[in-house]
């Protein structure tokens, strides 16, 4: 008689959830690599829709979107090709700016919930994933088996992203990414649909006066107990 076979492990699942350049995507990056998992970067979907979309935020915030563009966006969100996601245009602060806007969309929000629920169950290599965002330990992955939420105050962290998009040569004013980070801030956790949110079970690191490799230290130790 044959016996059937042994249960698969589901992969593993990481959840990493913050406000903008509050360096939680080097720590999941950081993760990823320790433990042998796949990396989703969920602000990239944002920003691809946003700018393969041709989104601009309004003038007015409080103006709706268009019925036909969020037709379009939303159709577009559906069917995301991951080659997109390699775009160097994505980086920008402008295109930033316009997910946020985009990502206040529940029709939207829930055409690109498939990708990533897709990834966290299905990771290209199997083991698990790591995934960041800002609704990943409360929407997308509320079952993940370790999630953190890190932060850092917002001139520290207007300073990392000024350093960050500098190093890569865009042209970059330091009080224009603060304005940036503040508006977005407020956006990201205002909005009526997965707003920017601390997970109850999730473990809180403020990053601002921590070195890089103090914070790495600090997600892998945690992450190792969690999951052992
Ligand atoms: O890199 P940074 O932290 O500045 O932003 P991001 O993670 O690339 O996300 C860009 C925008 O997408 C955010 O300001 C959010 O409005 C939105 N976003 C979201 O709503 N949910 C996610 N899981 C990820 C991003």
């Amino acid at each position: 008689m044959q016996h059937p076979p042994p249960n698969p492990r589901p992969p593993t699942v990481i959840a990493v959830d913050g406000p903008a350049a509050s360096g939680k995507g080097t720590l999941a990056r950081a993760m990823a690599a320790h433990f042998g998992f796949d990396y989703l970067d969920t602000g990239l979907l944002y920003r691809a829709v946003a700018y393969f979309g041709e989104v601009t935020p309004p003038v007015d915030a409080a103006a709706e979107l268009a019925a036909a563009t969020l037709a379009r966006v939303t159709k577009l969100a559906a069917s995301l090709d991951p080659q997109r996601l390699n775009d160097p245009h994505l980086k920008s602060e402008k295109i930033a700016a316009a997910a946020s806007y985009i990502a206040t969309f529940p029709a939207l929000r829930a055409a690109l919930r498939a990708y990533q629920v897709n990834f966290a169950q299905t990771p290209p290599g199997g083991l698990g994933a790591v995934l960041d965002g800002r609704d990943i330990g409360s929407v997308i992955c509320p079952d993940a088996k370790v999630k953190f939420f890190i932060t850092a105050a917002v001139e520290v962290r207007a300073k990392r992203r000024f350093l960050e998009l500098y190093g890569q040569g865009h042209k970059v004013v330091y009080a224009a990414i603060l304005h940036d980070l503040i508006a977005r801030d407020r956006q990201d956790s205002g909005r009526q649909t997965a707003p920017l949110t601390e997970a109850k079970d999730a473990i809180r690191l403020d990053t601002s006066t921590l070195s890089l490799e103090d914070a790495r230290d600090f997600v892998l130790a945690k992450a190792q107990v969690q999951l052992s």
